[in-house]
């Protein structure tokens, strides 16, 4: 299993709400596939805004949950790598950036925040073991968009396991 783990938020709402004078595509459809491009089985979202999102794709697996506590419970003997601008860590949070890290193989999920807030590490237990944090190294510390983080992850997962 290879998987990413993205908050679905709603970008039409946000739109009509008038938080957004152009309307992003729906992030939904960006991570299906952007992750089946780098070989993922699964894209899994947290339905921030309860979205009525589905898509029968056979090439990769949609799943949703409400909260990512429940999407680590379920995926707990998994390796979690979570994935979060360096503004946006706290300062005793350990961790790699994406040119060092190397990237397990397999049964692994990829972590992204909420677009506006991020991950909040004071409910993520870093104690636990298989679970890492990773920051992609940019030039501008504005926070990307979590899909081109994700796409940029994935692609360096790509060629480190083809090396
Ligand atoms: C738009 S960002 C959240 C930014 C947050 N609002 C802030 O002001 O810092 C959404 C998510 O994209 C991912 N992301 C964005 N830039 C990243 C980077 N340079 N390295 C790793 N992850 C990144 C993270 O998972 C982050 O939680």
């Amino acid at each position: 299993m290879i998987a990413v783990v993205f908050h679905h938020l709603d970008f039409l709402k946000s739109f009509l709400e008038g938080r957004w004078t152009i309307m992003p595509p729906v992030s939904g459809e960006m991570w299906r596939q952007t992750a089946k491009s780098f070989g993922c089985t699964h894209y899994i979202s947290i339905d921030v805004d309860k979205t009525d999102y589905e898509h029968n794709d056979e090439e990769i697996l949609h799943e949703k949950y409400d909260t990512l506590d429940d999407v680590l419970e379920k995926y707990k003997d998994k390796t979690i790598v979570f994935l979060e601008s360096s503004n946006n860590l706290p300062s005793d949070v350990s961790h790699y950036t994406l040119q060092e890290f190397q990237h397990p193989k397999d049964d692994v999920l990829y972590v992204f925040g909420h677009e506006y807030s991020g991950l909040n590490f004071d409910k993520i237990d870093l104690t636990l073991p298989n679970r890492y944090v990773v920051t992609v190294e940019t030039i501008h510390p504005a926070g990307m968009w979590s899909v081109v983080a994700g796409g940029i992850v994935l692609y360096d997962k790509m060629t480190k396991d083809n090396k």
